[in-house]
């Protein structure tokens, strides 16, 4: 059996093509191997959203290269953003790669790879499938799913932020019909899924092409509030629809989150989504990019700062407890030092409890190449900095209320400490000990300690409780720099 290996750079979204480029292998034949160099086949699932990916390519493929040279007979194939964004112009630039294969083309990866193997020249299938899109589905066996997982509900990105290289690379919005987004779900639960995740570039965007969802309450008032430049042309987002329908149909399920959502879809129906299901866990990540008026006009966010602090206080005051995490660029063209004060500003005012913090980088095709790239990297890096540092110890004050309190913690694992790890509902990754094996249950944990970036907790049930300190292995003492005696 032909072996291959998948090598995965960039976000979840490409986690998840990862997955399912390993699923259409393995089901035409390919057996999966760990070992990118004993592979018969290595597909490289690139990301370009952010700088240095093609460098990383570049290199990955040039390391590629000298393994080819002893073994002629292996297969390098490209996925992802970066194969469509530069399709041929890879293979000329690369000679080493045989197959280039966009993401709405991982269906036909084999087909691909088997013409690549009779020897004819590299393959490239960077084609959309804007008439007819199609989603790949997870096809766990019973009893194999993982406790967390993620589902595709829409792809593309109609929103063209001027920043932004995905409306290129993944095309423009398409839905996956809700039918199949509920099968899909129903399919994971039954083989022990506890979590899931909806996965989209805007995936509070959603609209269901079967129109099979029944009006959520309170659907339409968002178009009432802030007019139609705020809302689809025709009609206001369906995704509280959606969620209404997954917590309807699939009751088992534990927790239901989304990612990434954008800010002009929420509504005072998905709000009134998050009042009534007690599925939705009380945390939501929902990127803001800056705290400024002007640099959100030039990144072309369509929102203003008031409207999005106004739409997410809509949603702290309807849901107590809820806790907020964003994404923010710093450094973007034309951002001064005050408008950059704005953000750290909108940091405290919002409270958010976890930060993904960005440089400004151009990107291929994007309208803001027009724009001068005129904050010198160390302003950015200095900014950046300071955004982290702003995040960190607001994270930590957020932490530090929850030490004594008791969290529902949804075990994935053990890690590689010896402990067990999960997350509670707001996110937070917590370690703890336990006597038995806990991982898929949702377990009560009184939290101990609070660490920079995660949660210490004791089992609340006394009879399973062991002791972190005594479960996690020591780890091996740092080496000491060696001392010169003066
Ligand atoms: N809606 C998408 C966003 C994709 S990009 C999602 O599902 O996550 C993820 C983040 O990368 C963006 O929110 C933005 O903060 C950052 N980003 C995108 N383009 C960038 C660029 N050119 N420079 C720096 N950061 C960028
Ligand atoms: Fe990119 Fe903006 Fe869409 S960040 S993915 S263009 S919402």
């Amino acid at each position: 059996m032909p072996s291959f290996s998948v090598v995965t750079f960039g976000c979840q979204m490409n986690v998840h093509d990862s997955e399912r480029i390993e699923e259409v292998l393995q089901r035409a034949g390919y057996g999966r191997t760990e070992e990118v160099k004993g592979a018969d086949v290595v597909v490289l699932n690139t990301c370009s959203v952010r700088e240095k990916a093609e460098q990383k390519l570049r290199s990955e493929v040039g390391r590629l290269g000298v393994l080819k040279r002893s073994r002629p007979e292996l297969l390098i194939a490209v996925a992802g953003c970066v194969a469509q964004q530069e399709g041929e112009r890879l293979t000329k630039s690369m000679p080493q790669i045989d197959v280039v294969i966009g993401p709405d083309n991982i269906p036909q990866l084999p087909e691909l790879l088997a013409s690549a193997q009779h020897g004819s020249p590299a393959q490239v299938r960077t084609v959309f499938d804007h008439d007819r899109p199609t989603f790949l589905a997870a096809s766990p066996e019973p009893g194999q799913g993982n406790v967390s997982t993620f589902v595709t509900t829409m792809k593309g990105c109609d929103e063209r932020c001027t920043f932004c290289v995905v409306p290129y690379t993944r095309g423009s919005e398409r839905y996956r019909p809700s039918s199949e987004i509920l099968a899909e779900i129903e399919r994971l639960v039954a083989a022990g899924t506890k979590e899931i995740t909806l996965l989209g570039q805007t995936v509070d965007s959603y609209r269901d092409p079967e129109r099979a969802l029944p009006a959520a309450p309170l659907a339409g008032e968002g178009v009432s509030r802030w007019g139609r430049r705020n809302a689809n042309p025709d009609d206001e987002t369906e995704f509280p629809a959606l969620l209404r329908a997954i917590a309807d149909r699939v009751p088992q399920l534990l927790r239901l989150r989304y990612t990434s959502p954008h800010p002009r879809h929420l509504t005072p129906a998905l709000v009134e989504a998050h009042k009534d299901l007690k599925v939705l866990p009380r945390h939501v990540h929902m990127p803001v990019q800056s705290g400024s008026d002007e640099v959100l006009k030039r990144m072309g966010r369509r929102y203003t700062r008031a409207e999005y602090v106004e739409r997410v206080s809509m949603l702290v005051q309807s849901v107590p407890g809820l806790t907020l995490s964003t994404d923010i660029i710093v450094g973007f063209p034309g951002e001064t030092e005050e408008q950059f004060q704005q953000t750290l500003g909108l940091l405290e005012q919002i409270g958010f409890v976890g930060v993904f913090g960005f440089k400004y980088s151009q990107r291929p095709f994007t309208p803001a190449l027009k724009l001068a790239d005129d904050v010198s990297e160390a302003d950015k890096s200095d900014r950046l900095t300071r955004l982290l540092d702003a995040a960190e110890t607001i994270r930590g004050r957020h932490l530090a209320t929850l030490v004594g309190t008791t969290q529902a913690v949804l075990v994935e694992g053990r890690s590689k400490t010896g402990a067990f790890t999960g997350r509670t509902e707001r996110n937070e990754i917590t370690h703890f000990g336990c006597s038995d094996d806990p991982t898929g249950e949702l377990v009560p944990l009184v939290v101990r300690r609070a660490l920079k970036h995660s949660l210490i907790g004791d089992m609340a049930d006394e009879r399973r409780r062991r002791d972190y300190d005594a479960v996690v292995e020591p780890r091996p003492a740092p080496r000491s720099l060696p001392v010169v005696a003066g």
